[in-house]
């Protein structure tokens, strides 16, 4: 086989942003044949069906439809989190491997049940965390796992977005859905890349969470307010006793220089080191404003190629699944693909740890919440029974 068939499941921002030069415009596009799509918001499906070419009747607003009639190998399901695990667990069922935009899901629970269904069936499920393909960080887990800076002992993070990705009355609106600022937060938006980032350089497993959220912007927002946080600090307890502090919000103002501006800086027993996202090398003066290009994430190359681990990243899990169904993923690749870490069990528990963490916290000002302290280990016993523990390493 030299091309997936693959069904689109929700072809909204993430698809505007990244995967529309993912499927159409990179490296990976010869082994990727998008037969279909579904999506029930006709503004953006039928965008994405005219400006690709997929013709009428491969244009379902409902994706079991769209299942039910085509063969596919490949279902990616770019839905809101909190709808990625029942279409997954359907394609999955269906003899389908899955690709996921992160989060795996918003819950525990979810999570969970998208990993058994995939190991029930013997099918893949690759989750798409583009950090993980970012060189920075791949040389910094590499650097850091060979013993260089010794033990991992406090890290901050940041990862701002521009507020016009969560203000709804922003014209053109970010995000497809009307509804995805209120129903998301800072922290299953943003937090999980930089927590699924820092857990693959230190290789750890969270033990304790807890938020502090700010909500002062976000409430002012006019003509339709949003009733979440501009900003959360999510802290994060290791089992090794590492600290890490997470900020991770969507209020910048849209004079910033990035649409997200971001960093991290750990400290470790026998030294520390800096991932300097925010200066990713291409700095621009020009009469719109002074920028920080990425071209490490987003490469719009010369002759319309579009390169960069936003692309590479789900192109690998898409290569990988290629393999498999060719017999040529190794026995050990396909288990790397599979573990619990790859699949993104611990960055779905800290979410909704924090998230947990902020709905039982108190208000300590005006608009500040301050969180209670959450137990991992028991959020998971609660969430999926005593048996789970030790499934994933509690
Ligand atoms: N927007 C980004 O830049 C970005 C980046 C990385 C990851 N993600 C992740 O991508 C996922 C999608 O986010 P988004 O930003 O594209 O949201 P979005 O609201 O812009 O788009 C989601 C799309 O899914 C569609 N949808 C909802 N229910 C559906 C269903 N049952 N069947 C088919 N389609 C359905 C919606 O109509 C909408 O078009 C989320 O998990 C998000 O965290 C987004």
């Amino acid at each position: 086989m030299e091309k997936l068939r693959v069904g689109v499941v929700g072809v909204g921002s993430v698809v505007r942003e990244i995967y529309q030069y993912l499927y159409f415009r990179s490296d990976f596009t010869p082994i990727l044949d998008i037969v279909a799509v579904a999506d029930p918001n006709d503004e953006f499906r039928e965008w994405f069906c005219d400006t690709y070419n997929i013709p009428p009747p491969r244009r379902y607003r409902d994706y079991k439809e769209m299942f039910a009639q085509n063969e596919l190998d490949v279902a990616q399901i770019n839905t809101p989190d909190h709808i990625h695990a029942a279409p997954a667990i359907d394609a999955l069922k269906a003899g389908m491997d899955v690709v996921v935009p992160k989060p795996t899901a918003s819950t525990v629970k979810d999570t969970h049940a998208m990993i058994q269904t995939a190991r029930e069936t013997g099918r893949l499920l690759g989750v798409d965390f583009h950090k993980r393909e970012d060189p920075r960080f791949k040389e910094a887990e590499a650097r850091y796992q060979s013993g260089r800076y010794g033990r991992f002992q406090a890290g901050v993070w940041y990862m701002l977005d521009k507020l016009l990705v969560a203000d709804p009355n922003h014209s053109p609106r970010f995000f497809a859905s009307p509804d995805f600022a209120e129903r998301n937060t800072p922290i299953s938006f943003l937090t999980v890349h930089a927590c699924d980032a820092l857990i693959k350089v230190v290789d750890l497993k969270p033990v304790e969470v807890r938020a502090t959220g700010f909500s002062h912007k976000m409430p002012s927002l006019s003509p339709i307010p949003i009733k979440g946080y501009d900003v959360v600090d999510t802290e994060i307890v290791f089992d090794n006793g590492g600290v890490a502090h997470i900020f991770a919000g969507w209020h910048l103002p849209n004079t910033a220089h990035a649409l997200t501006v971001q960093s991290s800086r750990m400290i470790c027993s026998e030294g520390m080191f800096d991932i300097g996202l925010d200066t990713p090398g291409l700095h621009e003066i020009h009469p719109d404003g002074i920028f920080e290009i990425n071209p490490l994430f987003r490469n719009f190359e010369k002759d319309g190629m579009v390169t960069g681990y936003g692309i590479s990243s789900p192109g690998r899990l898409f290569q990988k699944i290629l393999a498999d169904r060719n017999g040529t993923l190794t026995p050990e690749m396909r288990d790397q693909m599979m573990t619990a870490t790859a699949l993104g069990f611990y960055t779905s528990l800290v979410l909704e740890g924090a998230e947990e963490s902020l709905r039982k916290g108190k208000e300590i000002a005006e608009g500040v919440t301050r969180g209670i302290a959450i137990d991992l280990k028991a959020l998971l016993a609660r969430e999926l029974g005593q048996s789970a523990l030790a499934e994933y390493g509690y």
